[in-house]
């Protein structure tokens, strides 16, 4: 059976390594790419340390398998055994263009489950991680659960952008999410955003497309805490396949499935 202490250990060593690395890279120009258009960056940065992840991964634990999102690793069939799922870099364009609010996103679960998850700010120095059922820290502090708030007491994060498409299914349910919230917050990297709904920072976080390396680690952490993280029509994340994501305190959570983004709405 698999130390998951050790293990996420050893993972948060390499997060730290990784992070030294982004940071030096930073401070020299870097080439950047637009992969699907203007809003949707890599760079050689994002690669080198998805690549840094495999190879520390391949070498130390051969018989594990490795999901990341600049598709190092062939793709993931199934999620049999123990599996890392890595964003090498959430928040690619504050990245690039900020310089701020990124993130190094890991996730190691066993056959489906979640284990231990990591979702490093580098610039702010906050390592958010958990251990399945030993808890969940931001760098040495242990989080507490949070209490539920009424949702015109709740801040909500989202991109603002969702709100102007007004063709997509999700617009309006959006629109009225937003006007009954206390207000709203767009942070630009799913994986902190999620992980702040952990650490009670935000009580809510919303999105219409995700993908399984964006949530993967933040979701150890809202589960370590009894928190719910669903699809839109409240099914449980997907590790193969991405889509929409609503993720907050429980109650809060089936309040905003139930009354707006659900399917019946
Ligand atoms: C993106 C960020 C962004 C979210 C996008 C993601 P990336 O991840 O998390 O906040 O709105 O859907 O793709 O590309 O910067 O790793
Ligand atoms: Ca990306
Ligand atoms: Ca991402
Ligand atoms: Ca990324």
């Amino acid at each position: 059976m698999a130390d998951w202490n050790e293990l996420g250990k050893v993972a948060r060593n390499w997060t730290y390594e990784a992070a030294e690395q982004i940071k030096e890279a930073l401070a020299n120009p870097f080439k950047v790419e637009a992969k699907s258009g203007p809003d949707d960056l890599v760079t050689e940065v994002d690669k080198n340390t998805e690549a840094f992840f495999y190879n520390k991964v391949r070498e130390t634990f051969p018989e594990h398998s490795f999901l990341g999102e600049e598709g190092t690793a062939e793709k993931l069939e199934n999620t049999d055994g123990i599996t890392w799922i890595i964003d090498p870099i959430d928040g690619t364009m504050n990245f690039v263009q900020q310089k701020i609010k990124f993130a190094i996103s890991i996730g190691i679960y066993e056959d489906g489950v979640g284990k231990v998850g990591i979702v490093y700010d580098v610039m702010a120095d906050e390592m958010f991680y958990a251990v399945k059922g030993v808890g969940a820290y931001v760098n040495e502090v242990e989080l507490v659960a949070g209490k539920e708030r009424p949702l015109n007491e709740s801040i909500i994060s989202l991109n603002a952008r969702w709100l102007t498409e007004t063709d997509h299914p999700h617009a309006n349910p959006l629109l009225a999410l937003v006007r009954d919230s206390r207000s709203v917050r767009s942070y630009g990297a799913a994986a902190i955003e999620l992980a702040y709904v952990a650490a009670d920072r935000l009580d809510a976080y919303v999105s219409v497309n995700l993908s399984p390396w964006d949530y993967a680690g933040a979701q150890v952490l809202l589960e370590e805490m009894g928190y719910r993280a669903t699809s839109f029509s409240g099914e449980t994340l997907s590790l193969l396949n991405g889509g929409t994501v609503i993720a907050a305190k429980p109650a809060l959570q089936r309040e905003i499935v139930s009354a707006y983004v659900g399917e019946e709405n």
